[in-house]
């Protein structure tokens, strides 16, 4: 069966820097603890009027003119966010909208932190099924405006941030290249551990005056249980994926694990027993943009020259759901 290839990767983070001292005014924390607690030095948040559907576009125009790709060539768009810019419809139209191609499919995900994996994943499935020969894969993100940016929500507001990324898929003309597997997987009884109750269909109204005073709107999370479930399923997908391909974690050329928090890529690299230059990260510069880190960092990574033909490329990423998964790919 026809493998799919990455053919154009492209990032987009907004202008205006937030930094940890920035936010030491705003709340009771310090650059101290954020640094020493999540590895996180600045973050990028949009001003007023910045979308994600445009950050998304800029990541996707970068993504296309790598790939060769006009807007015009493209089968389908793939978008996954959990924060698109209206509850509806979904963003993917927004951003087809912004490039001027009316008429192809255009579809969100909505997996949180796993949200790029999984529309990796869905996206790969059209091109081997000969559905779809070139096709868009968006993850981006705006968390900045749902954010508690006061102390009650500081466990939240220094590490969420926005961005977006983007890659181009395309039918592999080599037989031994391109993503060799998914290893995906979600459980919903720890739904409420990462999430934001409202605006939600099951109230009526869908929100309400009392649910903003009660701060309903904001994302909630419960650090240590994300931290613990993080450090164990990461690596079990990671193990999981490259042995569905043949191979071990000796055989990874570069690991790009989903930008949750430092200390949570630093045990995953530990327990995979990974060397420095075998894993990537840069939440230092761009705090947890969720859909977005990996893209971003597929995007970085390959214009660096971190990626070379051959290489074996892992992404994995865990989050909300819980939602977690892998991807193995031979560049
Ligand atoms: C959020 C996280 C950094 C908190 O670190 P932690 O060591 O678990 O800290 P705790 O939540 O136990 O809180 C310890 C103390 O620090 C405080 N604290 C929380 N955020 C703080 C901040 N930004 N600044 C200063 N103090 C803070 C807490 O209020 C608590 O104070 P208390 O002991 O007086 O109650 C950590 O749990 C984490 O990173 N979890 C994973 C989160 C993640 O990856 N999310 C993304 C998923 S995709």
């Amino acid at each position: 069966m026809t493998r799919t290839r990455i053919i154009g990767t492209g990032c987009s983070v907004p202008d205006r820097v937030v930094t940890n001292a920035e936010l030491s005014e705003l709340m009771d924390t310090s650059d101290e603890w954020i640094r020493t607690r999540t590895g996180i030095q600045e973050r990028r948040w949009i001003r007023e009027g910045e979308t994600g559907s445009e950050l998304s576009c800029r990541a996707a125009r970068a993504a296309l003119d790598m790939a060769g790709v006009s807007p015009g060539e493209l089968d389908a768009i793939v978008y996954a966010t959990c924060t698109p810019d209206h509850f509806i419809p979904g963003n993917g139209v927004y951003l087809q909208r912004l490039l001027g191609v009316p008429g192809i499919p255009a579809i969100d995900i909505r997996m949180a932190c796993s949200g790029f994996v999984y529309a990796l994943s869905v996206a790969d499935a059209y091109i081997r099924a000969g559905m779809y020969q070139r096709i868009l894969v968006v993850g981006a993100e705006i968390q900045s405006t749902g954010l508690d940016i006061s102390t009650e929500g500081r466990n939240t507001a220094v590490i969420f941030a926005d961005g977006a990324g983007a890659v181009v898929l395309a039918p592999s003309d080599q037989a031994d290249r391109g993503l060799l597997g998914f290893d995906l997987h979600s459980d919903g009884s720890s739904a409420e551990m990462l999430w934001v109750d409202t605006p939600g269909s099951m109230h009526h109204p869908r929100i309400s005056h009392a649910q903003l005073d009660q701060g309903r709107q904001f994302v909630v999370m419960d650090g240590k249980e994300v931290f613990r479930h993080a450090v164990t399923l990461m690596p079990e997908s990671v193990r999981a994926v490259l042995s569905g391909a043949g191979l071990t974690p000796a055989d990874i050329s570069l690991l790009l694990p989903h930008q949750a928090n430092l200390r949570i890529s630093e045990m995953v690299q530990r327990n995979l027993e990974l060397r420095d230059d075998q894993v990537y990260n840069n939440i230092q510069r761009y705090g947890n943009t969720t859909a977005a880190t990996i893209p971003i960092m597929l995007d970085e990574t390959l214009r660096a020259g971190r990626i070379k033909a051959g290489d074996v490329v892992v992404i994995t990423a865990f989050g909300a759901g819980f939602a977690w998964g892998s991807a193995a790919v031979r560049w």
